[in-house]
């Protein structure tokens, strides 16, 4: 059973980031938190770093049930340094492992699993809770933080998206990855609990034309914007 709390509005700032695999969510949320001096989650990271643990424990991820009746048991860590958040799965840092090809051609199955999500709806809420905090994701401004005061939804091309995610994993090939990008979005925008999507009031943002600072100087004028109304 979960034990998701009913959604409470926190004090603080909280500033949402959605977007698919790939539209510069993480680059731009880091950036954002780092100019404006706020904490930072990665909740990508937290579905990554249960992916590991499943695949770890040779759970089949393709198993619904068998994801579901293990959701409970790892516990999650995450840290919200913008500068480097790191995470920590049943006491291991998994900062590095949860970027393998393993955990990312495993993760939408494993987040489409209610269970999984109800488990770190409760994890990433907590860490919110304080306020003062760029989250990104697929699903922040339109589930888990509802009442953020800022809600982004970033896109790009497909073929920008697949050239600047070859890039960070230092030369992969780009058709590959943009069919394993296209793949998960297709996933992660089909699944019936919190797909991805363009949340209430969200501001699309197209960052195919902008330079990722381009990107930044944006966000952080709707920040500010929402500051000066508050
Ligand atoms: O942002 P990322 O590529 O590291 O996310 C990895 C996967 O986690 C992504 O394919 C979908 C899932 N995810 C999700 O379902 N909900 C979130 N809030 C964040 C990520």
């Amino acid at each position: 059973m979960s034990t998701t709390p009913v959604e409470t509005r926190p004090m603080g700032l909280v500033v949402a980031i959605d977007g698919p695999s790939g539209s510069g969510k993480s680059s731009t949320s880091r950036g954002v938190a780092t100019r404006l001096g706020l904490r930072y989650l990665d909740t990508g990271a937290m579905f990554r770093g249960i992916t590991w643990w499943m695949l770890r424990e040779g759970v089949d991820v393709h198993d619904a049930a068998a994801v579901a009746a293990r959701a409970e048991e790892p516990e999650v860590m995450s840290g919200t340094d913008p500068s480097g958040p790191g995470i920590l799965v049943a006491g291991v840092d998994v900062s590095l492992a949860i970027r393998s090809d393993d955990v990312t051609s495993a993760v939408s199955p494993v987040s489409a699993v209610p269970a999984v999500r109800a488990r770190l709806l409760d994890l990433q809420r907590e860490v919110i809770a304080d306020g003062g905090i760029v989250v990104e994701g697929r699903d922040i401004g339109s589930v888990v933080a509802p009442y953020a005061q800022v809600k982004i939804y970033l896109t790009a091309d497909s073929s920008a998206r697949a050239e600047r995610r070859a890039a960070e994993e230092g030369g992969s090939d780009i058709d590959a990855t943009r069919e394993s990008l296209l793949s998960r979005d297709k996933i992660d925008s089909g699944r019936a609990t919190a797909p991805l999507v363009m949340a209430n009031g969200a501001t699309h943002i197209d960052t195919t034309p902008y330079s990722l600072d381009e990107v930044i100087d944006q966000v952080v004028a709707l920040v500010e914007a929402v500051g000066e109304h508050a």
